[in-house]
């Protein structure tokens, strides 16, 4: 079921008409559905329950602190790639004891926050990493679990800047070299080996190439295990795409089903049924359509060959269009009965790469509103003051109540951390 759906010839979120919103709040902002997010969220948990799992949202995707609230609050952990986002989690009210830390850079004071805070474990990509992670804990007096990212080598069939799981992308430990680099990790005083993680790229609409990343994980799990090297969890990444036009995801349920039966046969087969514990990291399936990106229309041009309409949202606000051709659905808030017209979408950003889509059927006047949809995943999130334009306003729809959940910023915010030189 969508949360957003036209009521009365309107455009709404839950039962809340997006003409409202743009009345009272203003436009550009971005509008999310509390029970969309809840309803994805559900989908892992539900999925999950009765197993010692955990589902650890993405907070790349969206790391509104209100989004991350309403996920704690349902029991969510977090996978996290900056220091950054781990003090949102904290200013959230997370549990930082569900908190992984990913990603190829973590630098020697974001080690120790997190070691501070007591996260569940380190994903860790290189052997330099961990031992800068042993040296980090070892001055602290601490052990830090580590998890190593390995790198399965398996074609996610994905788009390229996101697809992570080839053996030329800059991601994790080559699969190769994992025993060899596990071995290294088991030997310094100051680690814990904890678990084992892979990540093959995002938007993946088949879950087959995951349980071949996941029959991999496995036989490295079996091959430690003869070493004496024991893995307490594993975690298969996030992943599972959306669909923002016509793409046909596997759903949420069919995939972790189909991952639980395998670990189960697995582990029924080759460690006397004892359960392992499974972590997850999905971001997109869980914000990507639960929420959009509401514009208003400022001006039409009609031009020999195009025509445009140019918006008040541009690829500041949304660069997914921009930086990797994403096609995202646009609705008008109020439908007009009037022939449409093709259209590309744009911004007011003076460069030719600020679309928002392009070559659409439109009926439009000026000044009528558009909804950008499925925006909720890396939107927000990738945006930008790019000609000095204040990142757009964020609220959360629960039924007809609609709760502002970041200020649209002033322009004096944008230069406040500026001075003059004499
Ligand atoms: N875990 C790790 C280690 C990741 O790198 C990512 C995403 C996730 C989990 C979450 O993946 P998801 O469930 O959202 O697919 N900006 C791009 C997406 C970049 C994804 C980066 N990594 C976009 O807008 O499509």
């Amino acid at each position: 079921m969508s949360h957003f759906s036209y009521r009365d010839g309107v455009l709404c979120a839950e039962s809340t008409p997006l003409n409202r919103i743009a009345e009272q709040f203003g436009s550009p902002t971005y509008v999310y559905s509390k029970a969309a997010l809840c309803q994805n969220f559900a989908a892992y948990a539900d999925a999950c329950r009765g197993r010692d799992a955990l589902v650890c949202y993405a907070v790349k995707a969206n790391s509104n602190l209100a989004i991350l609230n309403l996920l704690a609050r349902q029991g969510a952990g977090f996978d996290l790639v900056s220091g950054g986002e781990l003090q949102r989690v904290i200013a959230a009210g997370g549990d930082t004891g569900k908190c992984l830390f990913s990603g190829v850079g973590k630098t020697r004071d974001e080690m120790r926050l997190a070691l501070e805070h007591g996260i569940l474990c380190f994903n860790v990509e290189s052997i330099p990493e961990l031992h800068l992670l042993n040296e980090v804990a070892g001055d602290m007096g601490k052990i830090a679990p580590v998890s190593l990212r390995v790198n399965p080598n398996v074609d996610a069939n994905t788009h390229p800047y996101i697809s992570t799981g080839l053996k030329d992308n800059k991601f994790g430990v080559a699969f190769d070299d994992a025993l060899a680099t596990y071995r290294a990790a088991a030997a310094l005083p100051h680690l814990a080996v904890a678990g084992i993680d892979c990540h093959i790229g995002s938007q993946l609409l088949d879950d087959a190439p995951l349980l071949e990343a996941l029959d991999k994980v496995i036989e490295l799990i079996d091959a430690l295990a003869a070493e004496g090297i024991t893995i307490h969890h594993l975690d298969i990444g996030g992943g599972i795409g959306i669909t923002y036009d016509d793409e046909q995801p596997v759903p949420v349920g069919a995939y972790l089903a189909r991952l639980f039966a395998r670990i189960d046969g697995w582990r029924a087969a080759k460690h006397g049924g004892a359960p392992i514990k499974v972590l997850f990291e999905p971001g997109r399936s869980i914000v990507g359509n639960a929420g959009l990106l509401l514009t208003e229309t400022l001006y039409l041009k009609h031009g020999e060959s195009k025509n445009f309409a140019v918006v008040d949202a541009a690829m500041n606000d949304l660069m997914r269009p921009a930086m990797y051709e994403a096609w995202h659905r646009v609705q008008p808030v109020m439908p007009r009965r009037q022939p449409e017209k093709t259209y590309d979408v744009v911004g007011p950003i003076c460069e030719s790469g600020d679309w928002l889509a392009r070559s659409r059927a439109l009926a439009l006047e000026p000044g009528d509103l558009l909804a950008i949809m499925s925006a909720g995943a890396y939107g927000m999130t990738m945006a930008s003051n790019y000609n000095t334009r204040p990142r757009a306003a964020e609220v959360m729809v629960d039924g007809d109540r609609v709760h502002l959940i970041r200020q649209r910023e002033t322009v004096a915010d944008l230069f406040a951390l500026e001075t003059l030189i004499a």
